[in-house]
């Protein structure tokens, strides 16, 4: 593995949407690249002054079979948890965000707005919108407590942010209460400081305060150490867009009306019965994601609550579809996708990228594939540039047919305080992170 700085969802495309014309990876066996491999991995495993201290799976053990898989470290007492916060920087103070109030998501939609992911070639950079943050941060049973902003004490400005929210992830057949931690943002202006490593531990500490202790986490970077490391691939709705924007490139030996063609879709999904999901959808949909999920090694243990919360449509933040049966009005197939735009820095014409994000997909009768262009044919007719997936579940079953390239950034999904005795294949990832 190699040490990749892409953000997650990386929005660069590879400019050549025909992943066969990738160079194949050289012969990896030489002594010249054992001997960098093992050289590689030496300074990885003295690079991480605060991963290492973690109950994370450390590079050192890498594949030592030995361990047993599992919790790392016994939870503590509650009454030994730390009841005061970690110490700040003394110009900086702790603040709970309280993503009800108007004011505040404000504040933390800025300060994502203008400092959190960008792509390699700072190109794009995430622009989560604030009907979106309340979703993804307020889920069944959300602790206010665990959506932590940092502020400077003179101007109240707030300059860095981390949220958790709980969840139950089954990891093979054990369902464990964990902690799904994201939004992690440091200010542009105080990057580098170990800010980062006082906010992930106090994060920790109020999910332990709930008795919770476990957690998961994405990110582009290498840190100890990934259960599995994951690709985005990107389906182009408006290519003329994201070649003028810089996003793709005309493939070689092409003409941009070829490829508007290339990439040209039906007007009205295929599949007889495609509908949006609806309420009365969500017991159907329950049994039908169960069922699918549970052959992946990790995944959502979703209930009814958390179905009609994370799927159930909800206006530019999340789309459900799912094939009825005309005949029997069973719900055979379901197909979800989020909604997150990057904003596209320093474009004369362009500011936003709208980009769809494939969510959770299960096929029981329709063929995944087919399911899968209905999902691009609604998520073009509503207006989206682009429609990623990462190469997990079943998903490579229908990437390349289905006109996806393959991205440059790699995504990285980490558990905390759990071990896995081995790296799962993308394909037994049954888990999507926002
Ligand atoms: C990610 C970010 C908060 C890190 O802050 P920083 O000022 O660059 O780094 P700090 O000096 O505070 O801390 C460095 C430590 O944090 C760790 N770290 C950096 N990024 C991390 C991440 N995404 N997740 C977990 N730990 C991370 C580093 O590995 C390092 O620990 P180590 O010495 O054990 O390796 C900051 O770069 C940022 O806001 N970037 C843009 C948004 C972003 O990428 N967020 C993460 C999304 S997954």
């Amino acid at each position: 593995m190699t040490d990749n700085n892409s953000p997650p969802g990386s929005p660069k495309v590879n400019p050549d949407h025909n992943s066969e014309a990738n160079p194949l990876p050289k012969d990896d066996s030489s002594l010249e690249n054992i001997v960098r491999r093992f050289q590689d991995s030496m300074s990885l495993a003295k690079k991480h002054k605060f991963w290492e201290t973690q109950p994370v799976g450390q590079f050192k053990d890498a594949g030592d079979t030995s361990l047993p898989e599992g919790p790392i470290e016994p939870p503590t007492p509650l009454s030994e948890v730390k009841q005061e916060p970690y110490n700040l920087p003394s110009p900086y103070e702790w603040t709970t965000c309280d993503m009800d109030s108007e004011e505040t998501c404000n504040e933390v939609y800025n300060l994502l707005k203008n400092n959190y992911v960008e792509d390699d070639e700072n190109m794009f950079r995430f622009n989560y919108s604030k009907e979106f943050l309340r979703w993804a941060l307020r889920p069944p049973g959300y602790y206010k407590s665990w959506h932590i902003g940092v502020r400077a004490k003179t101007s109240k400005k707030l300059v860095a942010f981390i949220t958790g929210v709980p969840a139950r992830i089954r990891v093979r057949d054990e369902v464990v209460k964990m902690a799904e931690i994201n939004f992690l943002c440091v200010h542009k202006k105080l990057r580098s400081k170990r800010l980062a490593p006082v906010m992930i531990k106090e994060v920790t500490r109020r999910v332990h305060l709930e008795n919770i202790w476990q957690a998961a986490y994405t990110a582009g970077v290498v840190l100890p150490t990934p259960i599995t490391t994951c690709q985005y691939w990107h389906r182009s709705l408006n290519p003329k867009k994201l070649i003028d924007v810089g996003f793709s490139r005309l493939g070689p030996r092409m003409t941009m009306s070829r490829t508007i063609k290339l990439y040209k879709l039906p007007d009205q999904p295929a599949t007889p019965g495609f509908r949006k999901m609806e309420l009365r959808d969500v017991p159907a949909v329950t049994w039908l994601l169960r069922n699918y999920l549970s052959q992946f090694v990790v995944s959502p243990d979703f209930d009814e609550n958390d179905v009609e919360h994370w799927l159930l449509p909800t206006e530019d933040v999340v789309d459900s579809y799912l094939v009825e049966s005309p005949k029997t009005h069973d719900i055979t197939d379901f197909c979800s996708f989020y909604t997150l735009p990057s904003s596209i820095l320093g474009n004369q014409n362009y500011s936003i990228l709208k980009a769809a994000y494939s969510y959770y997909n299960v096929s029981t009768k329709t063929p995944l594939l087919q399911l899968m262009n209905d999902a691009l044919i609604v998520a073009k007719k509503k207006d989206f540039d682009v429609f990623n997936a990462l190469d997990v579940m079943h998903n490579e079953s229908f990437l390349k047919e289905l006109k996806f390239g393959p991205g440059d950034g790699q995504l990285h999904y980490y558990l905390y305080n759990y071990r896995i005795r081995n790296a799962l294949r993308t394909s037994e990832l049954g888990l999507v992170l926002l």
